[in-house]
């Protein structure tokens, strides 16, 4: 394949990024270094712009003869959401949609998105099927649910042929350390807990105690980023014009937060300390993916099923770049 990868600089892009090169295929990134890194990008060629850029993009395609897109720019905090919700519409949406009008004049049909579990918003019970109703509770979730409507009438109307890949929350980093997750502000957990660890934070706070879950704290399913990125490849390999897969990407197995730091203070050995606080406006008490049906159509299991090996390799990321990608930004304006 001819693959460009839309947020090829950020942290699930950057892993796909790598796996594609791995696999043999040619990789054009694309991204606007918003909140990605060029020095995260270890293949393929970079391109510095917009996704909303019709110009640059329907260039970029024919340039390159890109026979597949991946697109994994998108903003994705739900808190920052809703109170911002113009920014999740505008990239989200609008560019996402200008993004889809570039592959639809230049004949560019095949595309593989990063959807989330954040459409099925706060579900009656877990495992979430995809049959689950998608009722999105923030404008992040709904943003995602808009395009994967989007690429469904596409798909019918204009023979595009799609997997929307709903995923649960992504962790870990490769596992030469060489890249990672790095977001400003930090939001997530795991990388929370490992800056405590790194002697960076104080603490952790965990956001509520008293959820309806086994220990009172959130569930979550933690997949492992690359294998997000083999279950990309299993699904590019499995488009077909005019019809689109829409499958959860977990391990259907849920860890709470208070799991998760134990387990974090097992890999690095740190004592980690923690206090409770508030909980966090919007968050589901539990999302646990039922992946069978990823399983069965794309032939696609995670490799990482237990929180320490995807932990050990987030540790690994962090150790080696306790300043993230930042170091390097430094020392090219020095
Ligand atoms: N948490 C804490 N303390 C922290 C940070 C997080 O207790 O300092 C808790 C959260 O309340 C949540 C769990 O840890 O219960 C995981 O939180 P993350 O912020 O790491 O991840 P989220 O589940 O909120 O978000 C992820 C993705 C989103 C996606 C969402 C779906 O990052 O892109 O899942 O709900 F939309």
């Amino acid at each position: 394949m001819n693959v460009l990868v839309v947020g090829g600089a950020g942290y699930i892009g950057s892993h796909m990024v790598r796996q594609l090169d791995a696999a043999g295929h040619k990789v054009v990134v694309l991204d606007n270094l918003s909140t990605g890194f060029a020095e995260a990008v270890t293949a393929g060629q970079l391109v510095v712009g917009e996704m909303a850029d019709r110009h640059l993009v329907e260039r970029t395609l024919c340039e390159h003869r890109i026979d597949t897109v991946m697109h994994f720019a998108a903003c994705a905090l739900v808190g920052e959401s809703v109170v911002d919700p113009a920014k999740y519409y505008q990239n989200n949406v609008q560019a996402t949609l200008e993004l889809l009008e570039a592959t639809r004049e230049t004949g560019v049909n095949r595309l593989v998105f990063s959807s989330t579990c954040a459409t099925y918003g706060i579900p009656a019970k877990v495992p979430i099927s995809e049959q689950t109703p998608q009722e999105p509770v923030n404008p992040y979730g709904f943003t995602k649910l808009v395009i994967e409507r989007a690429l469904e009438d596409y798909a019918a109307a204009y023979g595009l042929g799609y997997a929307a890949l709903r995923y649960f929350n992504a962790a870990g980093a490769s596992e030469d350390g060489r890249i990672g997750e790095d977001h400003d502000p930090e939001s997530h957990l795991i990388p929370i807990v490992l800056q405590v660890a790194l002697g960076q934070r104080e603490q952790v706070t965990i956001f509520g105690d008293d959820w309806d879950t086994p220990d009172g704290t959130c569930v979550r399913d933690y997949i492992h980023v690359d294998d997000l990125g083999a279950a990309h490849l299993a699904a590019a390999s499995r488009l077909e014009p005019g019809k689109g897969l829409k499958v959860n990407l977990g391990t259907g197995c849920g860890f709470s937060v208070k799991q998760i730091i134990e387990t974090c203070r097992a890999v690095t050995g740190h004592a980690i300390p923690s206090v409770v606080g508030p909980r966090r406006p919007g968050d589901p008490p539990q999302l646990v993916a039922d992946a069978s049906l990823a399983k069965e159509i794309l032939g696609w299991e995670p490799v990482h099923l237990d929180p320490e090996s995807i932990i050990s390799s987030a540790w690994k990321w962090h150790q080696a770049n306790p300043q993230g990608y930042k170091i390097y930004q430094r020392a090219k304006v020095a």
